[in-house]
Parts: structure tokens; sequence; C-alpha cells
């Protein structure tokens, strides 16, 4: 029976639901039809992505996150240019293929340029090379656009959920968090030419199966070329944290999250689907096993090792594990969970390029 609905051309909500809450053998069924999509589609491989983190300086409030600006608590940084390309110049010699860059958000002159002025240095030392996707939050269409012109070529913004009611009571009801301007910001992303990444949190307090079931078909319906999801992690020094006993627990917000990754395998063939770090806070060897499923891109974490400990956006955010995040050390691995780690190749969306010739 729930060959019949996996095999459909397209899903329903109803179907995605069906999916969302299957158990037992039906789990099984759903991650080995979905790792049999993935293999069709994008073969048993994963991509890299050295990720560096190189702000938590953020003017945001949002209150799931733990370097939200409220939290006194946190010591601020930001990376030094020096220091981010020599992080750049690792992933290189490494043979990462692509980078990603991520940071608190600040939409200010002095930011903006200096991003740029990074993505200009960073084609310079790569010598146009190295793939670039950046996470810095909602910026003007104009700052898009300028980032593009300067070299990047991906932009992950999670729209975080779907659902505007639950997006307005997981975040200050004020100018600088509003759903319309998240959703508006993806819009002009994807007009300026960038892969268009998206994604949400699983298990948030208040958010029901549905919210998760439109989330996915959200993601389908704006035609996303990448995604970055993962279960939701509570951080004491937040407002969510009021929450802790009302929400799901760990090992349920594990299952929904890789059930999710499995789906949208399913929705969206071709697009890329990472591995995040924070399955990996849950359980060990949770990232290979969406990797399993239907995941494509790791992004191993190669910010310099004496910030890393600041940028806990939950807790038990997890440092150094695994060859991959150890500093400076060449990469030997060339596996990851049952898929062959590529080296070497930026590791675009395949759905980016599938949609440029149809629709040009
Ligand atoms: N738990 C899980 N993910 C979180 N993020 C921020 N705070 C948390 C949390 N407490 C995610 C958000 C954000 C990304 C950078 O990190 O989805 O977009």
């Amino acid at each position: 029976m729930i060959h019949s609905i996996l095999e459909k051309k397209s899903l329903t909500k109803e179907d995605v639901l069906f999916l969302l809450q299957t158990k037992g053998q039906y789990v099984e069924d759903l991650f080995s039809y979905a790792a049999s999509i993935k293999e069709k589609y994008i073969g048993k491989k994963v991509v890299l992505r050295g990720l560096i983190e190189f702000s938590n300086i953020c003017e945001k409030d949002c209150y799931y996150c733990g370097i939200r600006k409220g939290n006194k608590s946190v010591s601020r940084f930001n990376v030094t240019d020096k220091d981010i390309l020599e992080a750049v110049q690792f992933a290189y010699e490494n043979d990462y293929g692509s980078l990603a860059l991520q940071s608190g958000e600040l939409q200010s002159k002095t930011f903006t340029n200096r991003v740029a002025c990074l993505l200009k240095e960073i084609d310079k030392l790569s010598k146009g090379t190295l793939g670039v996707t950046l996470s810095c939050g909602e910026q003007t269409e104009e700052t898009y656009q300028r980032w593009f012109d300067a070299g990047a070529h991906r932009y992950l913004l999670r729209i975080e959920t779907s659902n505007k009611e639950l997006y307005q009571k997981i975040h200050p009801h004020n100018e600088l968090h509003r759903f319309n301007k998240r959703i508006a910001c993806l819009e002009s992303l994807q007009k300026v030419g960038f892969q268009t990444g998206t994604g949400v949190m699983i298990g948030l307090p208040f958010q029901t199966i549905e919210n998760l079931a439109e989330d996915l078909l959200f993601m389908q319906t704006i035609d996303i070329d990448m995604c970055g999801m993962g279960p939701y992690l509570l951080h004491e020094d937040t407002p969510l944290a009021k929450y802790s006993t009302s929400i799901l627990p760990l090992t349920t917000r594990l299952e929904l999250s890789l059930k999710m990754v499995a789906i949208l395998r399913i929705l969206m063939k071709d697009i890329n689907i990472a591995a995040t770090t924070a399955l990996q806070a849950i359980e060990a060897k949770a990232r290979e096993k969406a990797v399993e499923i239907g995941a494509n891109v790791l992004m191993p974490n190669i910010t310099p090792g004496f910030h890393r400990n600041n940028y806990n956006l939950y807790q038990n955010k997890p440092r150094t594990t695994g060859n991959f995040e150890r500093d400076g050390e060449h990469l030997q691995d060339t596996t990851f969970g049952n898929a062959q780690i590529i080296y070497g190749k930026r590791g675009d969306s395949l759905h980016y390029f599938g949609r440029e010739v149809t629709t040009n």
C-alpha cells in the first residue's frame, strides 16, 4: 500500500502526511524508496562545502537561536579576513570544491562591503574554481545582486517554517522579523539568479505534523534548488527554552527530520539536500543515515578552531568530530555513509540547471 503512494507522479498533502506518520516497516520502505530515487537521479554521492562561520554578530532576535542579539552571554566574534582566507586556502588545497560562508545577520554597509570584498578575494585565490554558498540572512535585492556579481552563486535562507502564524510565534513582532519579507527575499534570490536554498526546523514548539507537510510542499511550490533542514534543538538562553517540556522527544525529532529528508528527495528528485549538523547533535551517525536516504551535501566545519565554541545556535553543537573537521588535516575519507565523497567538484544543484534549460 505504501508503494502505491511512493510511486505516484505527484504527492498530495494527505500523501505527505501519511508518509510523515509511517511506522515500523513502512519507515524502512520510505527510506529505501528515497534512497533509490537518490541513486537514480544523483548517484550514491556526497559533495562537500567547507563551512566557515565567520561571525556570530547578529541584529536579529529570533526566539530559538542561541546567537540572537538579546543573548548577552555570547562572546561575539568576527573571524579576520586573513583567517577566513586561510580557511579558504585549506578548502582549496584539500579539494573541497565548494565553500559555505555563514554569519549572523547584519545589513550595514560595512558588512555588505566586507562580504563583497571577501568574495572577490576568494575568487582570486581559487582562480574561480571554488563554488560559494552564502548564508548571511535577509538583504536588499541590490546587495544580493552585488554578492552574486562578486562571485557567490548559491544562497541559503531558511524560511524556518512556512506557516505564517507559527513564524510569528517564534520571532519578535517587528520590522526585522517579517514572514512576508523573508518570502520576498527568497524571490529576490531566485530573480538575481542564485541557486536558492531554504529549509525549516523540525520539532519546534507549537509545530504540527500538518505544518511539516506544508513545509515540504512549500519547498516544492517555490521550486527551490537546495535545502538544509534539521531538528529544532533547545538553547537555554532563548525565549523558546520555556517550552522544553512540551516539545517532541529528541528521538522523535530525529526520526521526523530523516523522514522529511526522504520525502523531500521523493518530491524534488534532483535538488541538493544537506545532511545538517543539527542531526549529528542528536545522534553521532545521523548525517550518514541522512546521506543514505536522500541527502547529498555535507558541510564540514572549517572555521578556525578558536572561534568554533561561540557559534552555538543550539546546545551540544558538535565541534571537532570525524576526520573532516580536524583542523589542517588532509582529507582521507573516500566514503561517507554509503556514499562516495566527490572531491574537487563544485557540486551545483542539478535542478537549477535543469530549470534553466526548460525555462529559457
Ligand atoms: N535549533 C536548530 N536549528 C537552529 N537554527 C537556529 N537556532 C536553532 C536551534 N535552536 C538554525 C536556523 C538557522 C540556521 C542557521 O540555524 O534554521 O536558519
